[in-house]
């Protein structure tokens, strides 16, 4: 529909023209839209579209980008296993960014980046602040860019700044935190240079099966008064942004659930974006089934809330212990164990029959289908009407005090990291002799009592009583060498659109801890009279920093894997409901200027640490190129079936072909090949494998699983590498298979 040209707006470098120009081609778009409009024969009788328009008090912007990084010999993010090394791609992980401005006043505007990463991180985040405050000055800050995360467990890591993080990944992977920077930025001028005259809705629906809770017993710590104003021990609620154009086209949406990004499992390899990430695949397709993944203009956001204690392992947690009396049963319920030990206790996922991929497709429908129950209201969603605000300050957490409600004060605790950190949880068990719910003061094992002292400074008495009943395993708010194992200082930051209000916190909330923030929040924004009573106020998180867990007070007195990972203290949401409710007037009409900070965390990227080498060499080996075919296809396919191919390979990470593919399904139409399917179809799977590190051999797999639906035809499989020389030059290259098939 050729309503509004988004491409080529100007991106003059003072405020003043740049408003301008905003207004020229709004003005210059209403011209044309009520041109369009007058055309009768468009819409005969159809008014509403020119009423709409002229009521749009939003500039709204969408982008999408590439931030996959390296998808071998990298660890991946989020169960901190070494073992976990990526081996190739499933999906690549992508950057989706919405821009919200105010038409009357286009300098209050805030940006929301949903990114397909583990969770948000200061240095990435000060980095893409940089790029775009320098690019659009006077526009973009840090005060109106929150860096959201999908918190998947299936990404490339080593892109974190502080220490802890980086251990299993050998250090810092430049490559990995530069693909999420420059992928980053790049959805962000894609999401401005779209920027155009549109209505945003919003509206809520229920996803009963898409979650459930990994530490039921530690929630029935809170007040039963409490858990007695709930049906579930989990927010069910998935809430929704949709922006449309001056027609009411649906250009996208932003959406908000909670549920853990582990549907794949700790011992899946191959680069992914888990639930989210897929399901915001799934969407866009179903949407544009012709655009090629990454190349779609709508787009779908699946953002992460209070995530904490949730998971998509929803048939509950049972023990894998082959010729074990208790193998099959369910894991004993307050520490997660089976046979005394974390190791065999495994959640399960609603596929988990068939596979953890499996699951995570319906986890991803799920989410799919809710957020298509409130997009399918169209016009009968209530309009977003009211100014775009944006709050944002740095908040020192060792021994931060503040005023509890009942007027005692309270502090927060340098980090800290218990032995309940070190259980791990149903959805990815630790390791070793450490179980959940330990938050006895007796040492459980000697061994680690000497043991930990070598790892991070042994807790001096003050942080001992901070933390209490949590007992220290890694007390990292000490541990400075070579530089901090953990961030001592957070963002505090909200994003108002109208009555909808975005708490954008530093950390994974648990369900009650989310619920309490967000109704302390929402009230202080009524009786301020920021928003009224019909607010939407909702939680987006992991965010911005990594501040690890926030669990209530009473589920941290358990001290399961939540509690365990609070790290700043068991006073740790009530410092953050006071500093957000403190910043609530900052959201209000009036100009109360910048609010007071702490100083922004150090920048440790000079200091970073990296053990992983780089590629050294490719070679094809004797009497062979690259991309020569090692196995080749069959000749006759049908759905259901899984075409495979091998091929005399090269490192990828000599390229990361971000905003490419690694390999193609090509379709044969007329006597020309076209694209069918590229490497970030669920389709489609690659794999790379070193077969001699001494020739610098390596093969690679190409597999694709016919989809139902698949146009009877000719196809081949190609695949795209990049070959290092001795002398440090990168060659592309291809390989392709034999035509087969599809009846
Ligand atoms: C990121 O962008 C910078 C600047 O354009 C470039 O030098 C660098 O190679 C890019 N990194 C990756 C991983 O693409
Ligand atoms: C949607 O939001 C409204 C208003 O906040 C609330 O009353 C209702 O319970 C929510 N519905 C669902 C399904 O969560
Ligand atoms: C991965 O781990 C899950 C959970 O323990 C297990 O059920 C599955 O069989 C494992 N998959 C492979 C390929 O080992
Ligand atoms: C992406 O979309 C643009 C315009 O819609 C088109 O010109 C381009 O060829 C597409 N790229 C791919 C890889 O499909
Ligand atoms: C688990 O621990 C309990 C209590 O210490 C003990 O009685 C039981 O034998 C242990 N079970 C196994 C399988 O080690
Ligand atoms: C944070 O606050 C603590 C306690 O007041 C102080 O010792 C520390 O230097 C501060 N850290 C930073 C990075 O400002
Ligand atoms: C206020 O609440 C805290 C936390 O429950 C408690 O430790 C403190 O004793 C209370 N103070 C008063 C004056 O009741
Ligand atoms: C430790 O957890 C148990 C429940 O597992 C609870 O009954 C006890 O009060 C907790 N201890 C402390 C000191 O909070
Ligand atoms: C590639 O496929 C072969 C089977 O032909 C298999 O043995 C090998 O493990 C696969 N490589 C990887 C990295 O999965
Ligand atoms: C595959 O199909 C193309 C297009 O028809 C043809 O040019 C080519 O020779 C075929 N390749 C083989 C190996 O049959």
């Amino acid at each position: 529909m050729p309503a509004l040209d988004p491409g080529g707006l100007q991106l003059p470098f003072d405020l003043w023209s740049l408003s301008h120009s905003i207004l020229d081609r709004m003005y210059s778009g209403l011209l044309y839209l009520t041109a369009f409009l007058a055309s009768a024969s468009v819409f005969p009788g159809y008014g509403g579209a020119s009423i709409n328009a002229a009521n749009a008090q939003y500039l709204l912007g969408l982008g999408i980008a590439d931030v996959t990084g390296p998808v071998v010999e990298t660890n991946m993010m989020g169960y901190a296993s070494l073992a976990q090394t990526d081996t190739g791609l499933h999906l690549r992980q992508r950057a989706r960014a919405w821009i919200v401005a105010d038409a009357s006043n286009p300098s209050d505007r805030v940006v929301y980046i949903n990114a397909d990463i583990a969770m948000g991180d200061s240095g990435v985040r000060r980095s893409i602040v940089n790029a775009l405050s320098a690019h659009y000055p006077g526009l973009y800050s840090a005060s109106n860019i929150a860096l959201g995360s999908t918190h998947q467990h299936s990404g490339v890591g080593g892109y974190l700044e502080n220490l802890l993080p980086q251990l299993t990944a050998l250090g810092y992977v430049k490559e990995a935190a530069e693909a999420i920077v420059n992928g980053t930025v790049l959805a962000v001028q894609r999401a401005h240079d779209s920027l155009a005259p549109g209505v945003l809705r919003v509206g809520n629906t229920s996803v009963v099966d898409g979650n459930r809770n990994r530490s039921p017993t530690a929630y029935l710590a809170n007040p039963a008064s409490e858990r007695a104003q709930y049906e579930y021990d989990q927010d069910k609620t998935l809430s929704l942004l949709r922006f449309e154009d001056t027609s009411g086209n649906a250009r996208g949406f932003l959406s908000f659930y909670a549920v853990h990004g582990t549907s794949l499992y700790e011992n899946n390899t191959l680069v992914s974006s888990d639930n989210k990430g897929m399901a915001a695949h799934l969407y866009e397709y179903m949407v544009e089934p012709d655009s090629l993944p990454g190349n779609n203009t709508f787009v779908a956001g699946f953002t992460q809330s209070n995530v904490g204690d949730t998971s998509p392992n929803t048939l509950g947690a049972y023990c894998e212990s082959p010729g074990q009396p208790w193998d099959g049963m369910a894991c004993e319920s307050e520490h997660s164990t089976c046979g005394n030990a974390t190791q065999d206790c495994h959640g399960r996922g609603p596929g988990f029959r068939i596979s953890d991929f499996e699951s995570n497709r319906i986890i991803a429908q799920l989410q799919v289908d809710g957020a298509k129950t409130v997009m399918d209201q169209g016009a009968n969603l209530a309009q977003v009407a009211g100014s775009v605000k944006s709050v944002h300050v740095y908040l020192n957490m060792s021994y931060h005090s503040f005023t509890l409600a009942n007027g005692s004060t309270a502090q927060t605790c340098p980090p800290a990291l218990g032995y309940g950190f070190a259980g791990g949880t149903t959805d990815g068990p630790g390791a070793f002799d450490f179980v959940q719910g330990d938050n006895s003061s007796q040492p459980q094992n000697p061994f680690w009592e000497i043991v930990k002292g070598a790892v991070t400074p042994y807790p001096p008495p003050e942080q001992v009583a901070c933390h209490y009943p949590k007992p220290i395993l890694l007390d990292t708010g000490y541990a400075n060498t070579p530089y901090p194992w953990s961030p001592h200082i957070v963002d505090i930051q909200m994003l108002k659109v109208g009555n909808f209000v975005i708490l954008v916190m530093p950390g994974e909330l648990t369900t009650m801890s989310g619920r309490r923030m967000r109704d302390a929040l929402r009230a202080k924004l009524i009786s301020s009279g920021v928003v009224g009573d019909d607010a939407y106020v909702v939680i987006a998180g992991p965010a911005n920093t990594y501040g690890h867990y926030v669990a209530t007070r009473e589920e941290y007195s358990v001290q399961r894997y939540e509690g365990a990972s609070t790290l700043f203290g068991p006073f740790t949401l009530e410092a953050y409901i006071d500093k957000y409710s403190s910043l609530v007037p900052y959201l209000g009409d009036q100009d109360l200027g910048e609010p007071p900070s702490d100083d922004a965390p150090p920048d440790l990227s000079g200091q970073a640490i990296s053990l992983r080498t780089g590629v050294i060499l490719d070679n094809a080996g004797l009497g062979r190129s690259f991309g020569d075919v090692l196995k080749d296809v069959g000749s006759a396919y049908s759905a259901g079936q899984t075409v495979f191919a091998q091929f005399v390979g090269a490192n990828p990470r000599n390229n990361l072909r971000l905003e490419e593919t690694f390999l193609t399904v090509d379709q044969l139409t007329g006597s020309e090949w076209s694209t069918y399917r590229t490497d970030s179809h669920p389709s489609t799977i690659y794999q790379w494998e070193r077969t001699s590190t001494i020739l610098g051999t390596s093969t690679v797999n190409v597999s694709w699983t016919i989809e139902d639906g698949t146009p009877a035809g000719t196809y081949r499989l190609k695949y795209y590498g990049d070959a290092k020389s001795l002398t440090d030059t990168i060659t592309p290259f291809t390989g392709v298979s034999s035509n087969f098939t599809v009846s």
